[in-house]
């Protein structure tokens, strides 16, 4: 896996983040590759630029229950302006009225514990049947959004879910990404302009201060370094 894993890092050398998205669809076909979107601004410009080099291309969105009306919004603009259809994950209902029952609606403010367990019901497990039998999925993630991101690669093996993971931004700055949605006129998240860089769940997200790092406002009653909610392991 290891020399495989170099030679993908080698061919995406220096492409540009359309040009290593159609080098996945190459490589790996487009039924077999797949976008996340959280509709988070990367992931907007990401879509756009993967719709218009191929119309059939899959991208998916985990829908944890708990996001924002205005996230809701951008992705009814993005379907219409795009033409494009979500392929969209739910948690099970099943777990979430367990969860329910045992600890209440909002237990993620207790414990990281607590808040892992819901992120791991209502995002990881979606992601892992979204990832099913695909041989690459495609992330918006960026380097310095966060401390936990500083080694970001733009091909990684993904050891948990055992596929590849392309993320074609990894080292653009988030001027770099305002700069192309608006001269390209991508729609984005009304929140953005509120002061919201990052967004999740409402419950978990809220806005930042100027010159605050990006993922501040998200799970902020956490240390920096739990930040993450299983969706992106990190290799050791
Ligand atoms: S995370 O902590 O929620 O994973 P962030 O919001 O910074 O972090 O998202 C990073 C990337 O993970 C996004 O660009 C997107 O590719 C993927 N992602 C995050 N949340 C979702 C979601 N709800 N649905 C689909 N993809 C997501
Ligand atoms: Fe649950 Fe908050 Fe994680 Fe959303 S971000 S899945 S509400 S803990």
């Amino acid at each position: 896996m290891k020399a495989q894993l170099e030679a993908y890092q080698a061919a995406v050398q220096g492409l540009s983040p359309a040009q290593a998205m159609a080098w996945a669809l190459r490589e790996f076909g487009v039924g077999q590759v797949a976008l996340a979107s959280s509709f988070g601004l990367e992931d907007q410009l990401l879509t756009q630029w993967l719709v218009e080099l191929e119309p059939k291309a899959r991208v998916f969105t985990l829908d944890t229950g708990r996001l924002f009306q205005e996230t809701y919004e951008c992705m009814g603009a993005t379907q219409k302006k795009l033409g494009l259809s979500f392929e969209v994950y739910f948690p099970d209902p099943q777990k979430v009225k367990e969860l329910y029952k045992t600890k209440g609606p909002n237990s993620f403010y207790e414990s990281v514990a607590n808040r892992k367990e819901c992120c791991g019901i209502r995002k990881v497990e979606p992601l892992g049947k979204a990832l099913f039998g695909l041989k690459l999925w495609i992330t918006g993630q960026r380097r310095d959004q966060s401390l936990t991101r500083a080694a970001l690669e733009t091909v990684e093996w993904d050891e948990a879910h055992g596929l590849f993971k392309l993320n074609p931004l990894a080292d653009w700055t988030e001027e770099q990404v305002w700069a192309r949605v608006l001269a390209e006129e991508v729609p984005y998240n009304s929140l953005h302009d509120l002061g919201f860089p990052s967004i999740g769940c409402l419950p978990c997200t809220r806005k930042v201060e100027p010159g605050q790092e990006a993922r501040a406002g998200r799970w902020w009653w956490e240390e920096p370094e739990h930040k993450e909610c299983g969706l992106h392991s990190r290799p050791k």
